[in-house]
């Protein structure tokens, strides 16, 4: 079984990317993190880990020149998975085009409920009882692609939002490696 070359986004802090970093068992490589933010703590978690980097900063270039410069990166790595993992820039539909079916991205809420940012405040704010995580494949319209897998998380009357959040990071983690790790198998 040949390992699978994946290429992970961020913007932040990259608690995701250190858990599919530290996966054991490993069907797949990571060969490249790339971040729109020089200074993202997930840079520093790829250099220790001795995987390659790449920051384009979004700050730097106008968005045609950013947008044009991640196309060409991602397609000179040729990954066979693109895996958005807390990278807060919106894709150009160029992009997204020229990486059919290879995209997938996470986000901190059971879609289609709470799109967009800050989707654990939202959920919070709603007063919901059960919240959670998803992934889904990766098309033109923001946090709506095909649902891959999703994990449930009840808000219980001891939950602050701040506990709620490590909860949900803590299911992220989780499904997340999963999720990677299966589809390593099926490309
Ligand atoms: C995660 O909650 C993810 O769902 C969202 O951004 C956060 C990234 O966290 N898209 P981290 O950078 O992996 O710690």
């Amino acid at each position: 079984m040949t390992s699978k070359n994946i290429v992970v986004l961020i913007s932040g802090n990259g608690s995701n990317l250190q858990a599919i970093i530290d996966h054991k068992a490993r069907n797949y490589e990571i060969i490249c993190v790339v971040s729109d933010q020089e200074e993202a703590y997930g840079l520093s978690r790829a250099k220790w880990a001795n995987i390659p980097t790449q920051a384009i900063s979004s700050n730097k270039f106008s968005k045609k020149e950013f947008d044009a410069l991640l196309l060409k990166l991602l397609i000179d790595l040729n990954a066979d998975l693109i895996v958005l993992a807390g990278f807060m820039k919106i894709l150009s539909n160029t992009f997204i085009n020229s990486f059919d079916s290879k995209i997938i991205n996470l986000h901190p809420s059971l879609l289609p409920s709470f799109q967009g940012a800050n989707a654990i405040q939202q959920a919070w704010d709603a007063g919901v009882k059960i919240t959670g995580c998803t992934i889904h494949w990766v098309n033109a319209q923001v946090d709506s692609g095909k649902i891959i897998a999703q994990e449930a998380v009840q808000i219980t009357k001891d939950d602050t939002l701040e506990i709620l959040t490590r909860r949900i990071h803590d299911t992220e983690h989780k499904l997340l490696t999963s999720v990677v790790a299966e589809l390593s198998y099926s490309f």
